[in-house]
């Protein structure tokens, strides 16, 4: 039987604002298998970026357990889960945010920066992912010489360039036409169809035709 990638048990998230108490996740369950494209969808508040960044180690639940290959997540130290994020995520995000004062081609680098690979090494591979993301012959330019679709292409070409197992991505159409989307689109279900595991949060309704499953969070509970 093959083990799910990563799996949300009973997962519960509560933010606290003042003296109000905020249920952002209640009792949620939900499991990413190699191979495999899930979409969620639902309304504004519903608690889609919640669960993506539980799932990528960038918040902790208040209940329940993050388990990735085989590991609960939420019991790892810092430094473990620095190392988590670093190297098995790749997060797609609505705002790239690029660094401004590096050149296309080294925004995509930065993640493997801190690593001990070789700069030639870094250097190729991203090299390959910008012809990948269709950005050949753009690698000197920097962020604010790119297009809105051609920096969000940077920075999912950066989300890649670790190889990571589980790619997270929160609206990663959400300020792109419709053709760019598209691409994007086929991008992520390519990648996926290579073995990583990809979670899409979005409330796109049309883009539901890329997911392999959908599944459909209402007011911090999925809805069946
Ligand atoms: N850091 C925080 N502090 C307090 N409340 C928060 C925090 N982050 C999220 N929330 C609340 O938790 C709920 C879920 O938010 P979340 O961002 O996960 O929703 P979402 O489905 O991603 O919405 P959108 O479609 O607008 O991106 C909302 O009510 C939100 O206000
Ligand atoms: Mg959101």
């Amino acid at each position: 039987m093959v083990e799910p990638l990563i799996e949300a048990k009973n997962i519960t998230k509560i933010y606290k604002r003042g003296s109000e108490t905020v249920y952002a996740l209640r009792n949620v369950n939900l499991q990413v298998m190699p191979n495999e494209l899930v979409m969620i969808m639902g309304p504004f508040g519903s608690g889609k970026s919640t669960m993506l960044h539980l799932l990528g180690g960038l918040d902790t639940p208040t209940e329940g357990e993050i388990v990735f290959q085989g590991e609960d997540i939420t019991k790892w130290d810092e430094k473990r889960t620095t190392e988590y994020r670093r190297l098995h995520v790749g997060y797609i995000f609505q705002s790239w945010e690029l660094i401004n004062n590096l050149t296309a081609i080294e925004n995509i680098e930065v993640p493997l920066y801190p690593t001990k690979l070789p700069t030639d090494e870094i250097r190729a591979r991203a090299m390959r992912l910008l012809r990948q993301v269709d950005l050949y012959e753009r690698e000197r330019h920097f962020p604010t010489q790119l297009s809105g679709g051609e920096q969000q292409r940077v920075g999912i070409a950066r989300a890649l360039i670790t190889e990571p197992n589980l790619l997270l991505a929160d609206e990663p159409t959400g300020n792109l036409d419709s053709e760019t989307g598209d691409i994007i689109m086929r991008m992520l279900k390519k990648l996926t169809r290579g073995g990583t595991g990809t979670v899409v949060a979005t409330h796109d309704e049309s883009l539901r035709r890329y997911a392999d499953r959908v599944v459909r969070f209402l007011d911090g509970e999925i809805i069946v």
